[in-house]
């Protein structure tokens, strides 16, 4: 039996937890094995990692390769068992934020991203590991600024401005166009109402929520 792999993407502000918690919800309706987890984290030693690139200072490469590192214990400690277990992996960001942020977004080499994915991602018996469906929700950098304003208080990329999320946004629209079957994506810039509505549709379609 194996598990679906479903991972959320977008810039900050495009409003995914809240459909993640509903379509959590809506899974556990139907009494299916779920786990819900996040990135950079999901477990004790990623969850460190995160809080160093949120709130330290460093070079592009030095975030890659520590959100890398969190991926690999995430990926081995609770993604490929839940998966194995025959669970439906809900994780908030995965691989194509690496692509979004640091390559996009900070500039990184995209080449060197695609290796690090390779090395972390990739086993021998079963191939390179992605999701089996990414659902990203799209909004135009402006509307998620304002979203954002005055929220909360900003991490490191939440404080970044708008140009920076104008590349991070293109970074993201360039994972989709190298990986289009894997990418579901959603109009974010609609009341949330009717952007639930567009998650479930999609998701239909998929047959991850019976039609
Ligand atoms: P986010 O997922 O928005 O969590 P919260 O809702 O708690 O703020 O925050 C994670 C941040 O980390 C987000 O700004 C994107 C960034 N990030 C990277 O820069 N690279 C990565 O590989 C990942 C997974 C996230």
């Amino acid at each position: 039996m194996s598990g679906i792999f479903i991972s959320f993407e977008g810039i900050d502000g495009a409003g995914k937890s809240t459909h993640i918690h509903a379509l959590a919800d809506a899974l556990r309706s139907q009494d299916r094995a779920l786990k819900l987890t996040r990135e950079p984290g999901g477990t004790a030693l990623a969850e460190q990692l995160r809080n160093m690139v949120l709130n330290d200072s460093m070079d592009p490469m030095t975030e890659a390769l520590l959100v890398f590192a969190a991926r690999r214990d995430h990926v081995q400690r609770v993604i490929l068992p839940a998966l194995a277990r025959g669970e439906v992996v809900l994780c908030d960001r995965f691989t194509d934020a690496t692509f979004a942020y640091q390559g996009g977004g900070r500039g990184f080499e995209w080449q060197v991203l695609q290796q690090l994915e390779h090395w972390v991602q990739h086993d021998g018996q079963s191939g390179l590991l992605q999701p089996h469906t990414t659902v990203w929700f799209d909004l135009p950098p402006a509307v998620a600024a304002e979203r954002l304003a005055g929220a909360r208080v900003p991490d490191k990329f939440e404080s970044q401005p708008i140009a920076f999320f104008e590349s991070v946004a293109a970074g993201y629209a360039r994972r989709q166009s190298e990986d289009p079957a894997r990418f579901v994506r959603i109009n974010a810039h609609q009341a949330p109402a009717a952007v639930w509505q567009d998650v479930q549709a999609a998701l239909r379609a998929r047959g991850v929520l019976p039609s």
